[in-house]
């Protein structure tokens, strides 16, 4: 196999900023876009069961429209996904204070994340393959984060048809940090109908539970005997609608669940098959955790493609991460980074029909 890289003009913004869009492709059908601006992965086709090759992921065609309001569609999240209560943390004795944009909370990264720059593009080739790297320098104070964090994000398709991408990091401070991607999937049908009839499998016996502000209450919860049990494969929509607290508190799914384990090598996490296209995807992580989300947004409040509405629930997130709010709960994995030290994190989505 081997995987091409082309590039062409995104736009421009309205400070003069630059943005180019990337194709990394196989010759069997796989296609990956993804734009500096934001780390953002606008498009990802893959074939269905018939041969066909067709999107999976939300997004839109043109730089103007991520400029606008959308639920972080594709992007890279930094410095952290998911939430920090209060916008604030301790880190050695001093306390941090960050933008509030989620109420009170700080949510992906604050009011400009690392969805919403510019990062510095590089190809990079090994032997007949080539991918796209991306480099940005988050200077310190940051949206309130300390130090220089100097942040690499790759983006590849392996020999087996998967999406790979790769998170290094470093920082001149002690800091936090908690990267992802916020891509939206829809394996049926670019996004026009919704997701509940996917069938989703998740290699967690535990998720965390979470409050009216959907940050996480402390302690996790079994799965067992819940909605939020996806230890076998399960639509996605067979027990979203049922009047338990946690399901109105998320209006849906968006909650963490705790995955078997962390390591240095990406392991199974979760898998998602459509029955409409057929296609499956695969992910794996070294991540301790994934956040499912159901996009669960009234139907008229975000446009997709072709300026239609996305219905409600037409995506959902499988976003690979540390805890949320980790940095106010002791008792959670660290995600703290110290200078000397190297972040990494890989996650691959696997696509087959
Ligand atoms: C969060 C949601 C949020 C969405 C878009 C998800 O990761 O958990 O609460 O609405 O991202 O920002």
């Amino acid at each position: 196999m081997q995987s091409k890289l082309k590039k062409e003009e995104f736009g421009t913004a309205a400070d003069g900023q630059t943005a180019d869009l990337y194709t990394i492709s196989n010759d069997r059908g796989m296609e990956v876009k993804v734009t500096n601006y934001g780390g953002t992965i606008t498009s990802i086709t893959a074939p269905d069961r018939h041969g066909r090759p067709g999107e999976v992921v939300l997004g839109f065609d043109s730089l103007k429209e991520y400029l606008g309001p959308h639920p972080c569609y594709g992007a890279t999240i930094g410095r952290y996904a998911n939430r920090i209560a209060k916008a604030r943390f301790l880190l050695n004795g001093r306390e941090y204070r960050l933008a509030a944009n989620d109420g009170q909370n700080h949510l992906h990264g604050g009011r400009k994340g690392f969805d919403k720059v510019f990062w510095e593009a590089k190809e990079i080739s090994s032997g007949e393959n080539s991918a796209l790297l991306l480099n940005y320098l988050s200077v310190d104070g940051e949206e309130g984060y300390p130090g220089n964090l100097s942040v690499s994000v790759t983006f590849s398709i392996t020999e087996n048809d998967a999406l790979k991408i790769d998170y290094w990091a470093t920082s001149d401070q002690s800091t936090v940090l908690n990267l992802t991607n916020h891509s939206y999937f829809n394996l049926s049908d670019r996004g026009s109908r919704d997701i509940l009839d996917h069938e989703l499998q998740i290699d967690a016996d535990y998720y965390l539970p979470i409050d009216r502000e959907a940050l996480p209450l402390g302690a996790t919860r079994e799965v067992a005997g819940t909605p939020f049990d996806f230890r076998k494969s399960t639509p996605i929509g067979r027990r979203i609608g049922e009047k338990d607290e946690q399901l109105l508190f998320g209006q849906g799914y968006n909650h963490m669940w705790v995955l078997h384990g962390r390591g240095e090598t990406p392991t199974h996490a979760a898998t998602v098959f459509d029955p409409i296209s057929g296609r499956t995807m695969e992910l794996l992580t070294t991540e301790p955790g994934v956040q499912l989300f159901t996009a669960n947004f009234p139907g008229d409040m975000f446009r997709g493609r072709n300026g239609a509405f996305c219905p409600s629930r037409g995506g959902f997130c499988l976003e690979t991460q540390g805890y949320a709010d980790a940095p106010n709960h002791p008792e959670y994995p660290s995600t703290v980074l110290n200078p000397g030290e190297v972040y990494r994190q890989t996650t691959i989505y696997k696509f087959s029909a």
